[in-house]
């Protein structure tokens, strides 16, 4: 077989698009914060030292939900120093980057470009160098309306309205031994269970994340989440994941079905906390918040003592190839498919830092390869995430065996059908869609993003050398809709559909 073949049908869905699936994070790491998304003095910057140009990137992005402040960072972090006349605030030392920070930047200058965008937080508390009391008074700050020690400071400091902050995240990867204040299962469980029932008795609307492990290659992954929930499951909604694909260890053909073994990661950490639910006798289910996921070429990093104290270093600065972009485009794909169990996603991270958005102090903001497939997923990827029945050759991977060469997922809104197609092959892939079920359709298009140069990357140099653009070819005839998926590339096949189910058009693509 060298073609595919997807069959729809509207009457068998996953569940609705979950908007919190496009999310990004925003840590006080390398550049992301300090020359990324803030920089004083910059041209395009606002009276806030915001620049301007990446607000409008993350918007272009679509981005939904942001994850601040860290990652490793928040374990030794005190909220208290980044809030208040930028005068006042001491400079410190951040252990988990080995960076200096100024504080310049802060919640209130976070939330203040959070608006812009037009996302909603993800914020997460520092349970590695401090714990309940820290993140009682933080709540209190952010979400309490006024009359109170910590309300009347965020008053003071000119926010009359509480932020409301929903999603509060317990940490961040605590399992990890390069976390600052790491701890056993035990510990994190009893830790995250009592500072929730505290943050609850602030706030009683929020919703909060356990930490899960930080990699699926930890040697406590599974047990792990296991030991953490027996502890805090009534507290929490969700547990997190977290994963980076490396594109230069191993073979290239498991790198390009990485999101393979995202969705065993989902399904694996999905049957731990349903496992926990049924010793515990609880109906409540868990969702899952992989907040922390993209490509990264890890094995190439030297690690936190490798790095020399300095204030906004460059560290991790990836560039992203026309491969990565399909990969970035799969796992979305993997995401989407899981709609029903997964209810928050962060790409990590937003801004230079193995970010789809690069900047150059004083200079340009541009769009990675990986801006791509996240932005046309996020504007199209809407109403209903429909199951997908497919078939597809096969490719041989090191890592997981045989693999089909094609991801897809389709999602179904008033009238037009979004389908996310990657093909993983080296060689053209014909699809033919299936629409069985659907109203006629009126008119049908094809966006690519790939290169015939699989390593073509976008540069300050060459900021569009990647770029999405339509394809000619797709037909449709009678139910079938079919293109070809050009070797490598993230696709988007899209559909209009009349209300009435008439006999279906025939002939090429209009657009
Ligand atoms: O995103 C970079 C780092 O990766 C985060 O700080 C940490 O949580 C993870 O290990």
């Amino acid at each position: 077989m060298d073609s595919a073949k997807l069959t729809l049908d509207p009457a068998f869905e996953v569940g609705p698009v979950e908007r919190r699936l496009f999310g990004s994070f925003v840590e006080h790491m390398g550049r992301c914060v300090y020359t990324g998304v803030y920089e004083p003095g910059h041209p395009e910057a606002d009276a806030d030292g915001l620049r301007r140009d990446v607000v409008e990137l993350a918007r272009e992005m679509g981005v939904t939900a942001v994850r601040y402040p860290g990652g490793n960072f928040v374990s030794n972090y005190e909220w208290e120093d980044g809030v208040g006349p930028a005068a006042e605030r001491p400079t410190r030392l951040d252990l988990a980057w080995r960076q200096i920070e100024t504080n310049a930047f802060g919640l209130g200058e976070f939330m203040t470009w959070l608006g812009a965008v037009g996302a909603e937080p993800v914020m997460a508390v520092n349970l590695g160098t401090r714990g309940v009391r820290e993140a009682r008074d933080l709540i209190e700050y952010t979400n309490y309306p006024g009359g109170t020690r910590w309300s009347d400071l965020r008053i003071k400091h000119g926010v009359r309205e509480p932020y409301g902050i929903k999603v509060w995240c317990l940490g961040n990867e605590m399992d990890g031994p390069w976390q600052i204040g790491g701890k056993t299962a035990e510990e994190y469980g009893r830790l995250a269970f009592e500072t929730a029932k505290a943050m609850r008795r602030v706030d009683p609307g929020i919703e909060l994340v356990a930490c899960g492990s930080s990699s699926v290659r930890m040697p406590t992954y599974g047990s792990w989440e296991a030991t953490v929930l027996e502890h805090c499951y009534d507290q929490v909604d969700y547990i997190s994941a977290h994963a980076y694909y490396d594109a230069v260890s191993g073979d290239r053909a498991s790198y390009l079905a990485s999101a393979v073994e995202m969705e065993q990661q989902i399904e694996g950490v999905i049957a731990t906390a349903d496992h926990v639910a049924a010793k515990l006798g609880s109906r409540k289910r868990l969702k899952v918040s992989f907040d922390e996921w993209n490509v990264w070429s890890h094995s190439l990093f030297g690690g936190e003592n490798s790095l020399d104290w300095a204030h906004a270093p460059r560290i991790i600065e990836e560039e992203y190839d026309a491969a990565a972009a399909a990969v970035v485009g799969s796992l979305l794909i993997t995401l989407l498919n899981h709609a029903d169990r997964v209810g928050i996603a962060c790409q990590a991270q937003l801004a230079n830092v193995i970010a789809p958005i690069r900047t150059e102090p004083g200079g340009p903001a541009w769009r990675q390869t990986i801006f791509h497939p996240f932005a046309l997923t996020a504007a199209h990827a809407r109403g209903r995430v429909l199951r997908v029945q497919a078939t597809a050759p096969a490719m041989a991977t090191e890592r997981y065996g045989e693999v089909p060469v094609l991801a897809a997922a389709a999602t179904l809104d008033d009238g037009e059908l979004s389908v996310f197609a990657v093909n993983r092959g080296d060689r053209p892939l014909p699809i033919e869609i299936d629409l069985r079920g659907l109203p006629r359709a009126t008119g049908i298009s094809h966006v690519t993003v790939a290169d015939d140069d699989t390593s073509a990357r976008n540069t300050e140099r060459e900021p569009r050398r990647v770029e999405p653009r339509a394809l000619a070819g797709a037909a449709i005839d009678g139910d079938r809709l079919t293109t070809v998926l050009p070797p490598i590339s993230f696709n988007l096949v899209k559909g209009a559909f009349t209300e009435d189910r008439g006999p279906h058009a025939g002939g090429p693509a209009s657009r």
